[in-house]
């Protein structure tokens, strides 16, 4: 991928707590890696960090220095899974929890200092639908709303869209059908949530597929660490590796939006 050219920037998020976004983020971010991408991986769960538990890593530093100003974005990435490259959150800093926007945006521009050493950049959101998580999903090109099989995943996920599209004019999502016994059971999980986005939104919802409920991954998350790592032929790796080739072949932005996003200066000088 050419060096100078668009960074994609992907957010993982869903509304609802504990559907497996963390899980999606790190295996379709150590997939991307594999097929040789460079790729970092923002844990966005900025009070409550996930990333590095799930991934067993330690980090002397995180985020929230860079937000006082104490280093360089560059500073904290540490290290993970095949050349994977970790921006660590805090954990239990609540002033982390309610940046304001202002300290949303500086975070967002620096990441422009990176723009040189990436092909993607996955983001890791945190539950629920904050100024927080929205700034982050504004600034991303492609949204994965990750949803499973409960009555509220589907509610909170429609929660999300439809306060995207009626606030920020967003209407392009794309959907994972996480944890599920089938792939009928995928599809239908996808059609309940565009039976209502059709009826009440004006949305283009894309399914990008399904993953497996797969015991692996619960073993990879209590041995901390990635399914695609310790367990690479188990169902739910070889999905995230399905998940990651589709990914790859998103088409690229190419203009700014025209508001606060990701690696902007990139788009102006394509
Ligand atoms: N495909 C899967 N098969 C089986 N279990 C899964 C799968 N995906 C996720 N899980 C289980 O769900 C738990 C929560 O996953 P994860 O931490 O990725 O969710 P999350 O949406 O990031 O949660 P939070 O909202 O708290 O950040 C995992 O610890 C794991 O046990
Ligand atoms: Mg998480």
């Amino acid at each position: 991928m050419a060096n100078s050219g668009p960074v994609q920037v992907i957010a993982v998020t869903g509304g609802k707590g504990g559907v497996g976004k963390s899980n999606v983020s790190i295996n379709l971010s150590i997939a991307l890696a594999e097929m040789g991408r460079r790729v970092v991986l923002l844990d966005a769960d900025l009070g409550l960090a996930n990333i590095d538990v799930l991934l067993g890593i330690t980090s002397k530093r995180n985020i929230s220095d860079v937000i006082n100003g104490d280093c360089s974005l560059r500073d904290v990435l540490v290290e993970g899974p095949h050349g994977i490259k970790i921006v660590p959150a805090s954990s239990g800093t609540q002033k982390m929890v309610s940046l304001n926007p202002l300290e949303h945006a500086g975070l967002i521009n620096a990441f422009s200092e990176l723009s040189q050493d990436l092909d993607v950049l996955i983001v890791d959101t945190a539950a629920g639908i904050s100024d927080g998580v929205v700034s982050f999903l504004r600034a991303a090109q492609e949204i994965i709303v990750v949803v499973c099989d409960e009555p509220t995943s589907i509610t909170d996920s429609y929660a999300l869209i439809k306060l995207l599209n009626r606030d920020y004019d967003m209407y392009r999502f794309r959907v994972l059908a996480n944890m599920v016994k089938s792939q009928e059971e995928g599809r239908h999980l996808f059609s309940k949530l565009t039976n209502v986005t059709e009826r009440f939104l004006d949305v283009a919802l894309q399914y990008v597929g399904c993953i497996p409920y797969d015991e692996a991954v619960k073993k990879a998350v209590q041995r901390q660490r990635a399914v695609l790592d310790a367990y690479p032929r188990a169902k739910a790796s070889l999905a995230y590796k399905t998940l990651a080739q589709k990914a790859d072949s998103w088409p690229l932005p190419s203009t700014p939006r025209g508001h606060l996003e990701f690696f902007v200066e990139r788009l102006v000088h394509a």
